[in-house]
């Protein structure tokens, strides 16, 4: 019976030249793809405004408690040994739920503790918009889980220097403006706060609030089913009937509620008088929406962006694999540059330097029949 031929070695050297060879060939093609100005990767690998988008924690879920109707309250906590970043009023955090999904909440807890960090969240059922975020906090981050969160960042920062605060606050809203509260009353500034909700039962962190407009009388709560709804106008002093002081001028007004609440302080607001916002959900645009088109210029693609629905979307449906998080122009991950057209920004995080050239795809539309973007 003849012996098998020895071909071992020489089978073993083709394997690696081929090998060798198909190794060198994915490089020089990822070089190639690389460079190529077609290629449909994003435009911008780091974010052009400057705020970090990746500084991420592990931290557990130490304590789930609900502190009012439809309204828990998460403290998450990391290593003890290390000191979590420091943050300030106004500030909140990026939680990436176990789903994927990326929600922002506002840090409602004391600044000077740098062991945990505490936000709140109402649920928000899908008839009031709600997609499923506040649902999964609510269900899913039991104590004892470990999630990513990212940040602190802040776009809702607390001045300082002014002859007065005033705060409007509705429900959840109360979060970021605790902690303001909490900071101007140690600075021992002049401070007043509308407190409104739908009643005082659903209403977190009542007690301290009151607490804290003690006996000087700072505090206004408005629980709707008891009151109705809140006279803005004269809590700011610019009603006809004004029976409280009104705002100094050179006040600084904090407001973070929902859009009516937002509109009835801004069209009261005092002469003088700064207005600061803090939304639950993109400005709506008074024009409504309108259809445009939408050029991919590196990828050679044009895409049609309908009335109801967003350029992310719309881009998603040709670039896949196009990174968003949390589609709602808070996070900064669809910011992409525009080459030509008129943006129809609908964000609070870009820069007036960065609206020139680039937008928020997730939120923001086109003023005109077509824009193009470095894509
Ligand atoms: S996905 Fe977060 S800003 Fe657009």
């Amino acid at each position: 019976m003849p012996l098998p031929r020895p071909l071992g070695s020489r089978a073993a050297r083709a394997a690696l030249v081929v090998a060798g060879t198909a190794l060198l060939t994915r490089r020089a093609l990822r070089r190639r793809i690389g460079a190529s100005p077609l290629w449909p990767l994003p435009a911008l690998e780091e974010p052009v405004s400057g705020q970090p988008r990746t500084r991420a924690l592990r931290l557990l879920v130490t304590r789930h408690e609900r502190v009012a109707d439809g309204v828990v309250q998460l403290r998450l906590e990391g290593d003890p040994s290390v000191p979590l970043p420091a943050w300030e009023p106004g500030a909140h955090l990026d939680l990436v739920l176990p789903s994927g999904l990326v929600r922002q909440y506002s840090l409602c807890g004391d600044p000077g503790d740098s062991s945990s960090y505490t936000v709140a969240t109402r649920l928000v059922g899908p008839g009031e918009g709600g997609r499923g975020g506040s649902r999964e906090v609510h269900e899913a981050l039991a104590e004892g889980v470990e999630i990513e969160v990212r940040g602190p960042r802040n776009r809702f920062p607390l001045i300082g220097g002014a002859a007065s605060y005033t705060f409007v606050a509705g429900g959840i809203g109360i979060t970021p403006v605790l902690a303001m509260v909490r900071a101007v009353d140690a600075a021992g500034a002049d401070w007043r706060l509308l407190y409104c909700g739908r009643s005082r039962a659903a209403m977190p962190f009542l007690e301290d609030v009151e607490k804290l407009g003690g006996a000087a009388g700072r505090v206004r709560v408005v629980a709707e089913d008891e009151s109705g709804r809140p006279d803005v106008a004269a809590f700011l002093g610019a009603g006809e009937e004004a029976g409280e002081e009104a705002a100094a001028p050179a006040g600084a007004v904090y407001v973070c509620g929902p859009e009516g609440l937002m509109d009835a302080v801004a069209g009261a607001l005092p002469a003088g008088c700064s207005l600061h916002l803090e939304r639950f959900a993109p400005a709506a645009s008074a024009g409504g929406d309108s259809a445009f088109e939408v050029e991919l210029r590196r990828s050679g693609r044009t895409v049609a962006v309908d009335a109801g629905t967003t350029v992310l979307a719309a881009v998603r449906a040709e670039l896949p694999g196009l990174a968003y998080s949390c589609e709602q122009g808070f996070c900064g991950t669809c910011q992409h540059r525009v080459l030509e057209g008129e943006i129809d920004h609908r964000d609070e995080l870009l820069t007036d330097g960065e609206r020139a050239d680039s937008m928020l795809i997730c939120v923001s539309r086109s003023l005109g029949p077509r824009l193009v973007l470095d894509l």
